[in-house]
């Protein structure tokens, strides 16, 4: 077979060719041309670098490959190299230090990182595929669609709450009292289990700062704490009472994952529910939430929309689409090099800690033409918003609904929609593109 004719994934993989093949040492630094963290400044890079057809990759000081155009992002995340950092990795190594809650006590990181290593994001092979499974399972189109009812009840009760009573802030009171009640609702949190619940998650947001102060540790840690504490024991009183159909189905999901514990590589094997929900549904709380009040500030941006959405509703995907398109919650996550890459001419050596700006894929004009512009009549395909591959969020097709929902709830009441955009500000430096404050005031048009 000559080298043409192999496929893309052998070709991409194959032993680099003498005198072609790029280090990452090579790439120019991220900084050359700004920073993919925090969502002003991701954005300005973004518009340098697409501008900039000759710059493929980036690297950051710390040598981690940075990839950010649409379809290296879409291509690389399917290799199977590409997988998931292990506990070990997330924690330079020192997962098993930080595991004993006695010699990493809460407030130093290691609450945050003794609830992670139980995530999916963080396993691979052979533990990967059944773990995610049991998740995806009760996230599938049909289960989803089966909780817009309580979605919908949900957003009717907040919006009731946040209409004629002044200036609000929406992210605050209804983003992320959404899904916190949403949850709640499903794992059976009793009303100040949720309460406290939206606080946690507030401040374990700060996990997401890339350049944290000790003083931050100690407060997303100590949260991370309080939100673990707080899920695990709603979980369990859920298992132990039974009639939760989420929590059973994957209670009795657990007892299936006969592996044994491997910080390195495969992961960590979640001991029960609580443990498997307080870890995989961190994004489900937090991310979620964003998703929401970010496709909401983009459809608000662009009043003409709005009025297109009022005059027809079955624009809305559309319109959620180019919300998550434009306004990605996740900025970037990692992968991370199970064996060498050899990827588009650059080596990846075995353990490299590959940065995936997903939320840049989403501006490059070669997969969005006017990637800036708020189109509805753009093909709903090739966002990068939830990642892509084998990997790809399994809690997607949720949190579309959500926003849906909320854009449906907002277009189809008699309200008028005072957005403050010059008062929002977005948290700088972070991973994530998150609302400090978004003020609006909405009022019933017709009382
Ligand atoms: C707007 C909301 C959300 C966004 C933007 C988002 C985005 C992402 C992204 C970019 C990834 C990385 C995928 C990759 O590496 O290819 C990911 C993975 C993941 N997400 Fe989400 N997510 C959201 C909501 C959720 C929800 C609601 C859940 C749970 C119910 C969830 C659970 C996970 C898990 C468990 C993974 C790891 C998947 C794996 O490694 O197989 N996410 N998400």
């Amino acid at each position: 077979m000559s080298r043409t004719d192999e496929p893309d994934s052998a070709r991409r993989n194959a032993g680099p060719a003498e005198g072609s093949i790029l280090e990452i040492a090579d790439l120019p630094l991220v900084e050359t041309y700004g920073s993919f963290s925090g969502r002003d400044s991701f954005r300005d890079t973004c518009r340098k670098l697409f501008a900039l057809p000759d710059v493929p990759f980036l690297r950051t000081p710390d040598g981690q490959l940075v990839v950010f155009r649409n379809e290296h992002l879409r291509t690389l995340s399917t290799l199977p190299a590409a997988g998931n950092m292990s506990p070990d990795a997330l924690s330079a190594g020192s997962f098993e230090a930080l595991r004993d809650e006695a010699a990493a006590p809460a407030g130093t990181g290691g609450a945050l990182v003794r609830i992670l290593a139980n995530q999916v994001f963080f396993t691979n092979a052979p533990l990967h595929d059944p773990a995610r499974r049991i998740l995806t399972k009760q996230l599938s189109p049909k289960a989803v669609a089966a909780l817009e009812p309580l979605a919908e009840t949900i957003i009717a009760e907040l919006l009731a709450e946040i209409t004629d009573v002044g200036e609000v802030d929406f992210q605050r009171h209804f983003g992320d009292e959404l899904t916190c009640r949403f949850w709640a609702a499903l794992i059976g949190m009793t009303a100040e289990e949720k309460g406290a619940l939206v606080e946690f998650v507030r401040d374990m947001s700060g996990m997401f700062n890339i350049d944290p102060t000790e003083h931050d540790v100690h407060v997303f840690d100590m949260a991370a704490d309080g939100y673990g504490k707080t899920v695990v024991q709603a979980v369990r009183r859920a298992v132990a009472s039974g009639g939760f159909p989420l929590v059973d189905a994957i209670a009795e999901d657990i007892k299936g994952l006969e592996f044994s514990d491997d910080p390195a590589i495969a992961g960590i094997v979640p001991r029960d529910a609580g443990d498997y929900l307080a870890a995989n549904l961190v994004d489900a709380f937090h991310t979620a939430a964003l998703g929401a009040s970010n496709v909401v500030y983009t459809m608000l941006r662009h009043p003409c929309v709005l009025d297109r959405l009022r005059a027809d509703r079955s624009l809305l995907p559309a319109a959620t689409f180019e919300g998550f398109r434009l306004e990605p919650p996740v900025l970037h996550l990692h992968r991370y090099a199970l064996e060498e890459i050899v990827f588009e001419g650059v080596r990846i050596p075995k353990g490299t800690t590959i940065m995936m700006c997903w939320g840049a894929g989403n501006l490059d004009p070669k997969a969005f033409p006017e990637p800036e512009q708020f189109s509805l009549d753009r093909p709903m395909r090739g966002h990068s918003t939830f990642g892509a591959g084998v990997q790809i969020c399994p809690g997607r097709i949720l949190a579309f609904m959500l926003a849906e929902k909320t854009l449906d709830a907002l277009v189809s009441q008699d309200l008028s929609l005072n957005f403050k955009e010059g008062d929002c500000d977005w948290y700088e430096k972070w991973a994530m593109a998150q609302l400090k404050q978004m003020p609006i005031e909405i009022q019933r048009m017709h009382q």
